[in-house]
C-alpha cells in the first residue's frame, strides 16, 4: 500500500466548500428545561440537528414512543427539512440500546450490482474528476427505508404510518426554511453553476426562500407509498420504478434488482471497556468504533504514568495527532465491508496490539508520515442525531447522503435526493478521496458492497447505564470529534453544552503532518505545534449531538453554530 504517495484526487478548494456545507446541519440551541435536580426522575432528552426533528422526536416520545420510534420519525423529518444531509436516497448507521441490549442496525448503500472496481478511471488508469462525487453515476442504492423498516420490526412499539406521518405532513403542507438553510442552498447551486456540473438540484430546491413555506410535493407523494406500504414502498412498485425508470434515463446504475436486492442488517456493535466504561461503537462497515477504541486506549496507555494533560494544549494535540497517524494507517489497509473482506477488529483493538503501536509514539516530535505503516504483522453533509428515552433506552443515528446534497441529482416524479456515497470506496489505491482518505484493495469497489465510513454512532456505558450517548458528521473527522467529545465529557468532566461547542482538532495521516483544527485553539498553541513543523488548518468540524446522563440528570447538548436543538423534558 502506497501510504506515502500524494493524493492527487483531493480537489481543492470547492470540495473544502462542499464539506464545510456538509459539516453543518446548522443550531438554535434551546433547552427547554433546565437540569432537574432528583436524580430519580426519569428524564428524556433529544439532541437534534433541526427544530422540526427535534419537536417531532419529543413529540413520540411524549405519545409513549421509545427512542427507536422516536428515532425512526426523526429520520423520515431530516429527509424534508434537512435535505443537504437528512435521506431517503442515502444510508447511515443506527446503535441502540434497548432493555439493556445492544444492536447495530448498518443501512449504508451498497454498490450497484453493475459496479465494478475500476468504474471512476480513464483509460490512463486515472480517476475521473468529481465522477464519484457529483452526477449520477455516484450514487449507491439507497439505505434508509430499509434501514428505519429493519429498526421498526424489531423495536418499534407505535404503529409505521405514526412515524413517517409527519415527515409527509411537513412535505406536503411545507415547512418555514431557516435562514441557514435558504444560504447554503443558494450557495451550493452558486458552485454547481460555476463549475458547470449539470444537476438537476436547481429545478427542485431554488424555491427554498429564507422564512418562507417551502412545499415537496413529490416527495410528499414518495413519502405516502412508504407511510402506507413500508418498505416496500420504496423497493417495489411505484417507487422503484420511478427510480430505475429515471436511473435508464440518465445513464446511471441503481436497477429495480439492486433495489430489490438491498439489505438493511443488524450487526453485533464494537464493545470495550475503557476505565470504568463500556465503549459500545460502530462496527465495520464503519472505521470509526476501531478507530476511536485505538485512540482513547492509546491515549490512556501513553498518559497513565503522568499528570493530566491540559485540554487543548499543544502536547495534547501533538500527542493525539501522533495516535492519529496510526489509527489512519491501520484503516488505509485493512478496513473494509465485512461481508466481503476479513476485517481484523479482535487484533486491532487488543491491549496488546495497542500496547505495541504505542511505543513509536513520539512525545516531542512528530513521526515521519512515511515510516508510520499499517501495524498488524501478518501482512462536509452526514447528520447525527441522539435520543434517549424515559426508560435508559438510547440511540445514536448518524445518517447520511455524503457530501451536502449528495450527488446533487433528485430523482424526478420521486423528488429525493440521491446520495454520492460511491466516493467513499477507494477509487484507485493509494488515491485519497474527497475527505483525503486513501484505501486499497480491502475497500475496493464490488458489486453489492458496502463502501468504508467514518460515521461513529457511540454510547458509554456506566454498569448497564447509559451515561453519554455521542455522534457527529464530519467525513474522516467524525471519528476525532467523536473520540475528542469522549474525552471532554468523562476525562475533562465538562457539559454537554461544552462537549459540543470546545474546538476540535483532527490528524488523518495524510496530507502529511497537517493538523486540521477548528476557530478557536489558543493561537499559541497552534504557533508551537507550527514550530514543531505541523502544517496548521484552519476548518469546520461537524454538527455534534450529544446527551449526557449523570446519574438521572440528563444534559443534552446541540453544537451551537448549527440549527440543532436540544431538548431535556
Ligand atoms: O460515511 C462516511 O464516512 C462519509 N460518507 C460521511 C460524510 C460526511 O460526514 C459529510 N459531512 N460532513
Amino acid at each position: 500500500m502506497p501510504l506515502g504517495t500524494t493524493p492527487n484526487k483531493f480537489m481543492g478548494h470547492v470540495f473544502l466548500l462542499l464539506i464545510s456545507m456538509c459539516l453543518f446541519a446548522c443550531t438554535e440551541q434551546v433547552d427547554e428545561a433546565q437540569l432537574l435536580s432528583t436524580p430519580t426522575v426519569r428524564q428524556a432528552a433529544v439532541a437534534m440537528p433541526d427544530s422540526y426533528s427535534a419537536d417531532v422526536a419529543k413529540d413520540i416520545l411524549q405519545k409513549g414512543g421509545n427512542a427507536v420510534d422516536a428515532a425512526i420519525a426523526a429520520q423520515f423529518v431530516l429527509a424534508v427539512t434537512l435535505p443537504e444531509a437528512g435521506n431517503i436516497g442515502g444510508g447511515g448507521f443506527m446503535l441502540v440500546y434497548k432493555d439493556k441490549k445492544s444492536d447495530f442496525i448498518d443501512y449504508r448503500e451498497q454498490a450497484p450490482l453493475s459496479s465494478h472496481r475500476d468504474m471512476y478511471l480513464d483509460e490512463n488508469g486515472d480517476v475521473i474528476p468529481y465522477q464519484s462525487v457529483i452526477g449520477i453515476l455516484a450514487s449507491g442504492v439507497p439505505g434508509t427505508v430499509a434501514g428505519m423498516w429493519l429498526a421498526h420490526e424489531k423495536y418499534g412499539s407505535l404503529p409505521w404510518k405514526e412515524l413517517v406521518e409527519p415527515a409527509f405532513n411537513l412535505a406536503e403542507q411545507g415547512f418555514k426554511v431557516h435562514p441557514k438553510l435558504a444560504q447554503s442552498i443558494e450557495r451550493y447551486i452558486a458552485r454547481l453553476e460555476k463549475r458547470g456540473f449539470d444537476v438537476n438540484f436547481k429545478d427542485y430546491f431554488a424555491g427554498a426562500k429564507a422564512d418562507q413555506l417551502f412545499k415537496q410535493l413529490e416527495l410528499a407523494d414518495t413519502l405516502k407509498r412508504i407511510r402506507d406500504q413500508g418498505r416496500d414502498g420504496f423497493y417495489k412498485g411505484q417507487t422503484a420504478k420511478i427510480i430505475s425508470d429515471f436511473m435508464r434515463k440518465e445513464k446511471g446504475l441503481v436497477t429495480e434488482q439492486d433495489l430489490l436486492s438491498y439489505e438493511a442488517k443488524s450487526r453485533t456493535p464494537i464493545s470495550s471497556n475503557w476505565r470504568e466504561y463500556q465503549l459500545l461503537t460502530s462496527p465495520p462497515p464503519s472505521s470509526g468504533g476501531i478507530a476511536i477504541i485505538q485512540w482513547l486506549k492509546m491515549y490512556d496507555l501513553i498518559t497513565r504514568d503522568q499528570q493530566k494533560l491540559t485540554h487543548n494544549s499543544a502536547a495534547y494535540l501533538h500527542l493525539l495527532a501522533e495516535i492519529g497517524k496510526r489509527v489512519f494507517a491501520d484503516r488505509a489497509e485493512y478496513l473494509g465491508d465485512p461481508d466481503f473482506v476479513e476485517v481484523p477488529v479482535v487484533s486491532l483493538i487488543s491491549d496488546e496490539y495497542i500496547a505495541m503501536r504505542s511505543q513509536t509514539i513520539l512525545r516531542d516530535s512528530i513521526s515521519v508520515t512515511e515510516l508510520v505503516k499499517p501495524g498488524l504483522k501478518e501482512s462536509e453533509q452526514t447528520t447525527h442525531f441522539s435520543i434517549m428515552d424515559k426508560w435508559g433506552n438510547a440511540v445514536s443515528n448518524t445518517t447520511t447522503i455524503n457530501l451536502g446534497y449528495g450527488s446533487g441529482v433528485v430523482v424526478e416524479g420521486a423528488g429525493f435526493l440521491l446520495n454520492d456515497e460511491m466516493d467513499d470506496f477507494s477509487s484507485k489505491p493509494g488515491v485519497a478521496n474527497v475527505f483525503g482518505a486513501v484505501g486499497g484493495q480491502a475497500n475496493e469497489i464490488q458489486p453489492k458492497k458496502r463502501m468504508l465510513s467514518s460515521m461513529t454512532p457511540s454510547m458509554v456505558l456506566k454498569d448497564g447505564e447509559v451515561s453519554f450517548v455521542t455522534g457527529s458528521p464530519g467525513g474522516t473527522t467524525i471519528i476525532s470529534s467523536v473520540y475528542l467529545s469522549i474525552l471532554n465529557a468523562l476525562e475533562f468532566s465538562m457539559s454537554a453544552e461544552d462537549v459540543v461547542n470546545k474546538p476540535r482538532f483532527h490528524h488523518q495521516l495524510l496530507p502529511k503532518d497537517v493538523i486540521r483544527y477548528h476557530d478557536g485553539v489558543d493561537p499559541a498553541v497552534i504557533s508551537e505545534l507550527e514550530q514543531m513543523g505541523y502544517i496548521m488548518s484552519k476548518r469546520r468540524f461537524g454538527d455534534m449531538q450529544v446527551i449526557l446522563n449523570h446519574e438521572g440528570k440528563i444534559d443534552a447538548a446541540s453544537e451551537g453554530n448549527g440549527r440543532g436543538k436540544s431538548i431535556v423534558f
